[in-house]
């Protein structure tokens, strides 16, 4: 009986104490400002959303596919999270800074800029056409620039600013039959560093998150397209599994908190170690 009454005690008082420790530990400068997270109508984007919401931020949720952008944004307004649909193909200019500006008009000053729009134009070498390089360009990484040229020309003269860039670990190592998307995302990774720079001094913090395997359609329709065996690959992953969607959303949130206001140009894989392990995706061959 003792030690059920101390063990009771012990719990309210770890309950106080936890309570306590979590509010000190939660990250703070997000409630009420504003972020944009390109390509949410599904998949990572459509959590990264979700989550920043969540955390108190208002979103627009920008998706080339407006019927997505449009029923994600009414299931998330739905679950009470404030968070506009914004319909625009980031690799186009006009309707970049037309998305931004409705943003601030309709939102409030932006304060986060999540690119993590992509494409994923699988073909070997010899055999990719000039217009699926294009096309990967053109989204996965001129999308990146177009977006954040956008963004900061809001963020300079307020001093302020986070921007998050969704990249890929297959921009820090090489796989077959991947080129244009590899090579598209090694250019975002060098762009968030060149642009990390620029912005420094400007207050803007500018960072790169790399997902390793995560269970989106994106992977499952190029895996079926392939014959990839993905859960022998989800075997070769050193942490057992594939990324979740949050495990991304939560890094995003750290980088526009105020707490990693001092963390800029940083490229961080949320892959379970995926990324280091040799060697990679044998189980194609
Ligand atoms: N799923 C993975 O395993 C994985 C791994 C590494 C990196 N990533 C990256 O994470 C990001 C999200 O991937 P996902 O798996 O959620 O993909 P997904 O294909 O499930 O979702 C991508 C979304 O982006 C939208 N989109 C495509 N082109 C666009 C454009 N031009 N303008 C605006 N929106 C556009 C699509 O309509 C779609 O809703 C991508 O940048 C991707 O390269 C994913």
């Amino acid at each position: 009986m003792e030690l059920l009454i101390g063990s009771h005690t012990d719990i309210v008082g770890w309950t106080e104490t936890t309570r306590g420790r979590n509010e000190a530990n939660s990250m703070s400068g997000l409630q009420d400002r504003v972020a944009i997270v390109t390509g949410g109508g599904r998949g990572i984007g459509r959590t990264i959303a979700q989550v920043l919401a969540q955390k108190g931020m208002r979103v627009g949720l920008n998706d080339v596919n407006i019927v997505a952008a449009e029923t994600t944004a009414q299931e998330l307004r739905a679950e009470g999270l404030p968070v506009l649909a914004l319909a625009g193909d980031v690799s186009r200019k006009a309707e970049v800074t037309a998305m931004i500006d409705r943003v601030e008009a309709e939102l409030g000053p932006l304060w986060l800029l999540v690119n993590n729009a992509g494409i994923l134009n699988a073909a070997p070498a010899a055999e990719l056409t000039e217009e699926a390089w294009d096309e990967a360009f053109n989204v996965d990484a001129k999308g990146v620039f177009l977006c954040s040229q956008a963004a900061i020309k809001k963020m300079i003269p307020r001093r302020g600013g986070r921007i998050v860039n969704i990249a890929s670990i297959a921009g820090m190592i090489a796989r077959t039959g991947e080129i244009a998307y590899c090579s598209a995302k090694a250019a975002v990774i060098h762009f968030t560093r060149c642009l990390a720079v620029e912005m420094a001094p400007h207050g803007i913090t500018v960072n790169c998150l790399c997902p390793g395997m995560t269970r989106t359609e994106m992977l499952t329709v190029t895996a079926k397209e392939r014959g990839l065996d993905l859960d022998r690959m989800v075997k070769l992953i050193p942490a057992g599994r594939m990324a979740e969607e949050a495990d991304h959303a939560h890094l995003v949130a750290y980088f526009a908190s105020d707490e990693a206001a001092h963390v800029t140009g940083q490229v961080v894989a949320v892959d379970g170690a995926q990324s280091l392990s040799h060697p990679y995706m044998s189980c194609e061959h």
